[in-house]
């Protein structure tokens, strides 16, 4: 006699069917210049956030690849547009973070027209990534970057990243903090999910994500 009975057996097996597999995952282009972004059409996923805020990590912790995006301790690590192509069927896409404060007024402005450029203009991308530091007070940057991404139309979930470095009350604080403070500019809330990079926390729910707007991409075409 095992463990489980036969009814969680099953629901195990449905689970396991429906999360999507990473079979393959690999690096394409860096760039600055949307031009030279693939152009075979796949639908891309874009990670933005303040510089050190784990997107990168997250991109690896997403492909069981610690090596596919370089990662960083200090911030500024990721500078290009960088694609990473999944499964031969989709694009999972790095980007330079905001709010380093060390980079000088023209590497900003450069970083505002290159994002900027890419962000409203690139058709393929589906849904951006909005990553915020889960130990922090809504921070001012990250609310206007998502009234922006509103304003353009562009569509994006929030992701709360490195939730192992801090304990679950004070998490469950932060984040009704932010629904909070997200609800006096919206009528309703993007998706949310919560992250680690460390522990994998939150993997299933965010492939499951992309997995169901695929789903609905390729219904449409
Ligand atoms: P830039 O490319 O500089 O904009 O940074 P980024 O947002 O890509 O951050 P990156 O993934 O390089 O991670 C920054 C630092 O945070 C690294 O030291 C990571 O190891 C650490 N880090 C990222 N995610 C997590 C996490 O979930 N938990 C913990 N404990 N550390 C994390
Ligand atoms: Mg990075």
């Amino acid at each position: 006699m095992g463990i489980f009975t036969s009814e969680k057996r099953n629901l195990i097996v449905i689970l396991q069917k429906k999360l999507m597999k990473i079979k393959t995952a690999s690096f394409v282009i860096s760039n600055t210049d949307i031009s030279k972004c693939p152009q075979d059409g796949k639908p891309e996923y874009a990670f933005i956030g303040r510089s050190n805020v784990g997107k990168s990590s997250l991109i690896n912790m997403l492909t069981n690849n610690k090596k596919l995006a370089k990662t960083s301790g200090k911030p500024g690590k990721t500078q290009l547009i960088n694609h990473f192509i999944i499964n031969d069927e989709w694009y999972l896409v790095d980007l330079p973070g905001y709010g380093y404060a060390k980079s000088s007024k023209t590497n900003r402005a450069e970083w505002e027209k290159f994002i900027v450029k890419y962000l409203t203009k690139r058709e393929e991308l589906v849904n951006v990534f909005v990553l915020i530091d889960s130990r922090l007070e809504p921070q001012k940057i990250d609310l206007e970057f998502m009234n922006w991404c509103g304003e353009k139309q562009i569509p994006f979930s929030m992701v709360f990243t490195k939730i192992d470095k801090l304990s679950s009350s004070l998490l469950q604080k932060n984040l009704a903090k932010y629904k909070k403070e997200m609800l006096k500019q919206w009528e309703s809330l993007p998706p949310v999910y919560t992250t680690s990079s460390e522990s994998k926390f939150g993997r299933e729910r965010l492939l499951n994500y992309i997995e169901q707007i695929n789903l609905a991409i390729e219904e449409q075409s």
